[in-house]
């Protein structure tokens, strides 16, 4: 399965959901994750990712082997995310940020 990792941490470009053939990005308060038991390997993500936080789990560097079972953990967790947000290439606003709304 494929990998987000730490350089997905409140960058959220989100592009990466568009292009899933099995729509297998999930979406916690700072990053999204990938679902290993969805994910059929396609690679279709990976350069769409800005920041180039995803990565197939065979090829991640030792330093960023914990987030194999950070992605199945907190996939597990968080709803699935359907759409992209915002404009290609840039990033969203990361939702878990405190709303400068009044209520
Ligand atoms: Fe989705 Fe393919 Fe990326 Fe897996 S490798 S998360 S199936 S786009
Ligand atoms: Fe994150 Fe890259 Fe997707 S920064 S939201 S994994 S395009």
């Amino acid at each position: 399965a494929y990998v987000v990792t730490d350089e997905c941490v409140g960058c959220k470009y989100t592009d990466c959901v568009d292009v899933c053939p099995v729509s297998c990005f999930h979406e916690g308060p700072d990053m999204l994750y990938i679902n290993p038991e969805e994910c059929i390997d396609c690679n279709a993500c990976v350069s769409e990712c800005p920041p180039e936080a995803i990565w197939a789990d065979v090829d991640l560097p030792e330093d960023k082997f914990q987030w194999i079972e950070i992605n199945g953990e907190m996939s597990n967790k968080y709803p699935v995310i359907h759409e992209s947000r915002g404009t290609k290439g840039e990033p969203t606003e990361a939702s878990a940020e405190p709303s400068s709304q009044p209520s």
